[in-house]
């Protein structure tokens, strides 16, 4: 196969390849416009390459490093930022074609690449601030932990300034002819940089603030993540909003999330829009539980400051649609919601009381409107949900 190179900054070369195979990944979270695993040859007198790729792809792989590499040019070092398997898995096969190369991480991840693969000779150890020199270039290493998992690191390029960063500030979407943010549109990145981060990074905001802190010392060109464009010329606004979420602030925004079975718990909904909408905030989406993918709405949760959560009585239950959902919120910690709910019912309501608990474990600030429907919609409980919608929006403008 024929491959060019692709230099991203002075002899550092993209060599990643693209999933469009794959339909959920982690077997959770659909990619309808698939995935990129990224990986980087950093060349000098040594050679190192940044993160490998899914197993699934290993052949690709190394094509394309064989084509990356010039006459006489062998792999000498592979840092692994981040051992999860979707970075990792083409490991033992690279071993094959360079049974010399030297497996460099820390202690974590040294400790996971023999419970993964096995894996016990010829690596390095390496700590935080540890350098390692390529000959023109100059690695060293930044320990970013729970930045995805316990064992991820940053690795920064001192002559380039080139930050490889793991999963931080990764997004989905495979890279369609173009790897640098200069040469593509990146529109669709920004949408999938934010499903990446809540469904994937969510939990672990404090460490990504931790991590931003750490690398704000370093004098950074390039942003190269593990999924989606290298970051160049937009690299300030990624990391703006990346410290903007990771602290959980939340855009100027309401996300109504509902079920319902026969459309009536759904006239709720649209009422607290109407009541949003009406103090001026522009941005309110709203999502039939059952229709939307909860990756989309997670994403739309964490981006947001307003939630509002409706749900029907189901078998004496939340609607089994919500209860995944509040199951998916409460694992990802979300925080800092300005938060409304309404439940309705046909004879017996259990989930205002389950909403309720909810709220008051989540620690939000909630509206006290209190909505219990039962069968259709009346005139007192639209007045309630325009009240709601008016409150929340207030809220989030003060
Ligand atoms: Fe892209 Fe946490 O793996």
């Amino acid at each position: 196969m024929i491959f060019n190179k692709k230099e991203i900054a002075e002899n550092i070369f993209y060599v990643g390849v693209n999933d469009r195979l794959k339909e959920k990944f982690e077997n959770l979270i659909p990619i309808p416009y698939g995935v990129s695993y990224n990986s980087y040859l950093v060349k000098g007198e040594k050679t190192a390459l940044i993160d490998s790729v899914d197993a699934s792809m290993s052949d690709l792989f190394v094509e394309k490093l064989h084509s990356a590499l010039d006459k006489g040019e062998t792999i000498d070092y592979l840092i692994i930022n981040h051992i999860e398997p979707d970075h990792s898995g083409a490991i033992r096969f690279l071993r094959q074609f360079f049974p010399k190369m030297t497996i460099v991480g820390n202690k974590k991840t040294l400790n996971m690449l023999d419970g993964y693969y096995g894996i016990l000779d010829n690596t390095l150890l390496v700590k935080q601030g540890d350098e390692l020199d390529l000959g023109t270039h100059r690695l060293t290493f930044h320990l970013t932990p729970f930045v995805h998992w316990p064992e991820t690191m940053m690795t920064y390029e001192t002559t380039t300034q080139t930050l490889f960063s793991g999963d931080c500030f990764g997004a989905f979407g495979t890279l369609d002819g173009g790897v640098i943010d200069t040469e593509i549109n990146t529109k669709k990145y920004w949408d999938e940089m934010y499903r990446y981060y809540a469904n994937v990074m969510g939990k672990y905001g404090t460490s990504v603030q931790k991590a931003l802190q750490k690398i704000n010392k370093l004098e950074i060109k390039s942003i190269c993540s593990t999924h989606g464009p290298v970051w160049k010329n937009e690299k300030d606004k990624m990391l703006d909003i990346y410290d903007k979420i990771s602290k959980q602030e939340g855009e100027k925004g309401v996300v109504i999330v509902y079920s319902s079975m026969y459309g009536n718990t759904e006239q709720i909904a649209e009422a607290v829009a109407e009541g949003i909408v009406k103090e001026g905030i522009k941005d309110v989406i709203v999502h039939n539980v059952s229709k939307s993918n909860h990756a989309d709405i997670l994403k739309d949760i964490v981006k947001y400051k307003g939630l509002v959560i409706g749900s029907t009585t189901y078998n004496n239950d939340f609607h089994p649609e919500i209860k995944s959902l509040v199951s998916k919120i409460e694992n990802t910690e979300v925080k800092e919601k300005v938060f409304g709910y309404f439940s309705s019912c046909s004879w017996a309501n259990v989930v205002d009381k389950k909403l309720k608990e909810f709220a008051e474990k989540m620690k939000w600030e909630t509206v006290e409107v209190s909505i219990n429907e039962k069968m259709s919609m009346k005139q007192e409980n639209y007045e309630k949900a325009l009240l709601m919608g008016k409150i929340i929006a207030q809220t989030i403008n003060k």
